[in-house]
C-alpha cells in the first residue's frame, strides 16, 4: 500500500532514487518520475498499463526552464506562457536531445507544463530534473482528483502519494500546439479556448482523433467509467430505463422527481468552475454504486463547459449512445 503524506522531502528523495511518486497538481493527480531517467519513465508506462505510443507531459518548475528542453520557443508560445503559466496549460514545442524519444513516443515535439499547485511547485523546485507525469489512473479510466482516488487504483504499485488535497481545477490541462502562425488546441481542458483566443488570436480546435494513436487523450473513448453512460434529456432517458438502477450526474437541476439510486449535481448555481471540479470525482463515485446506467446531459458549450462536454462525450463514447447531438462535433 502506498503511504499518503505531505512530506515534500520524502517525495523528492524517492524521485531522486528513480521511484514513482503520485503528485498533486491543480488539474488532476499525476504519476511522476524523473523525466531524464529512462528506467523510471518505462516504469510509469508499466504501472499505468499505458501503451508506449502515448507520449508523456514533462513538468517544469518555471518558464525559465522551457528553453533547457526545447529547440525553439515561438513568440506566440512565449506570450501564452507569460500569461497562463504556471497553470493548466500544456505547450507542444520542438524538443531538444535532452528529451528522449521514449517520452515523446518518437515525436519531435515535447509537451511542457508548469503546474501552479503550491506543493507541486515546492517539489519541482527541489529537484535537479523535470518530472514526466501522466494522470495517475489506469489507462482509459477517469483521472484522479484526490490522493485517495490514486490510492484506490495504483496504491499497490507506488511507494508514496504526495497529498495536496482535492484538485482545484478538476480537468486536465489544455494542450496547445503551434503550426506556422496558427494556434491549435489538441485537448480542451482547464484553460478555456476563449481565454487562449483572447491572448493569442485565432485558435483551431482539433480535439477529435478517433484513429490517431499519437494522442490517446484525444481518442474517442477515454476518461471512461465502467458503468454505461447515456447523454441526453435526463427526464426522457429515465423513462426508458425500465427497472434499472439509475444514477444521475446533472449540471444544475437535481431531477429529484426521478427515483434514482444515486445522484450528483455538478453545480446548482450553474458555475462551470465548480462543475469541472466535481465532474471526475462524481463520475468515479457513481461508478462505485453498482448502477445499471448513468444518465447525464450536455452543459452549455462555452468556456469550461466545452471541456466538460468533451469529457462527457469520451466517457460515453464506448457505446456511442448520445440522445442529443454532441456539441463537440
Ligand atoms: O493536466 C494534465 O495535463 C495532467 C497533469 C498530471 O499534468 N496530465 C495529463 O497527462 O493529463 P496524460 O498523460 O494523462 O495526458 C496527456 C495527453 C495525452 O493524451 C498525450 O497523448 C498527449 O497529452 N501528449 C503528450 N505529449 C505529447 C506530444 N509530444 N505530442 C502530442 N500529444 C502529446
Ligand atoms: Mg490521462
Amino acid at each position: 500500500m502506498a503511504e499518503i503524506g505531505t512530506d515534500v522531502n520524502k517525495a523528492a528523495d524517492l524521485l531522486k532514487k528513480g521511484s514513482l511518486v503520485a503528485i498533486p497538481t491543480e488539474t488532476v493527480y499525476g504519476l511522476a518520475a524523473n523525466a531524464l531517467n529512462k528506467d523510471a519513465v518505462i516504469n510509469i508506462f508499466e504501472v499505468k498499463k499505458r501503451p508506449f505510443f502515448d507520449p508523456l507531459i514533462v513538468h517544469l518548475a518555471g518558464i525559465d526552464q522551457i528553453e533547457d528542453y526545447t529547440k525553439h520557443f515561438p513568440a506566440k508560445a512565449q506570450l501564452l506562457a507569460r500569461e497562463l503559466m504556471p497553470g493548466p496549460l500544456t505547450l507542444l514545442l520542438e524538443k531538444n536531445n535532452k528529451i528522449s524519444d521514449l517520452l515523446t513516443a518518437g515525436s519531435p515535439l515535447v509537451a511542457i507544463r508548469i503546474p501552479s499547485h503550491p506543493l507541486c511547485q515546492k517539489l519541482l523546485k527541489k529537484l535537479p530534473f523535470p518530472l514526466a507525469a501522466p494522470s495517475a489512473n489506469p489507462f482509459g479510466y477517469i483521472s484522479p482528483t484526490t490522493a485517495s482516488h490514486v490510492e484506490q487504483q495504483l496504491g499497490e504499485d507506488i511507494p508514496y502519494i504526495l497529498n495536496g488535497g482535492p484538485c482545484q481545477v478538476g480537468l486536465e490541462s489544455t494542450i496547445v500546439g503551434f503550426e506556422e502562425n496558427d494556434l491549435i488546441v489538441y485537448r480542451k481542458g482547464g484553460i478555456a479556448v476563449e481565454e487562449i483566443e483572447l491572448i493569442g488570436g485565432n485558435v483551431i480546435v482539433q480535439t477529435h482523433s478517433t484513429s490517431n494513436p499519437n494522442s490517446p487523450g484525444r481518442l474517442e473513448s477515454h476518461y471512461a467509467p465502467k458503468t454505461p453512460i447515456l447523454i441526453g434529456n435526463i427526464l426522457q432517458l429515465s423513462q426508458l430505463q425500465d427497472q434499472k438502477k439509475i444514477g444521475i450526474i446533472s449540471f444544475r437541476n437535481d431531477y429529484k422527481e426521478i427515483p434514482a439510486a444515486a445522484r450528483i449535481t455538478l453545480s446548482p448555481s450553474g458555475d462551470f468552475k465548480e462543475a469541472a471540479q466535481n465532474l471526475f470525482s462524481g463520475m468515479r463515485w457513481l461508478d462505485q454504486q453498482s448502477l445499471d446506467v448513468i444518465l447525464t446531459e450536455w452543459v452549455p458549450d462555452e468556456h469550461l463547459g466545452r471541456a466538460i462536454n468533451d469529457r462527457l462525450s469520451r466517457a460515453a463514447a464506448k457505446r456511442k449512445i448520445f440522445f442529443q447531438e454532441d456539441p463537440n462535433q
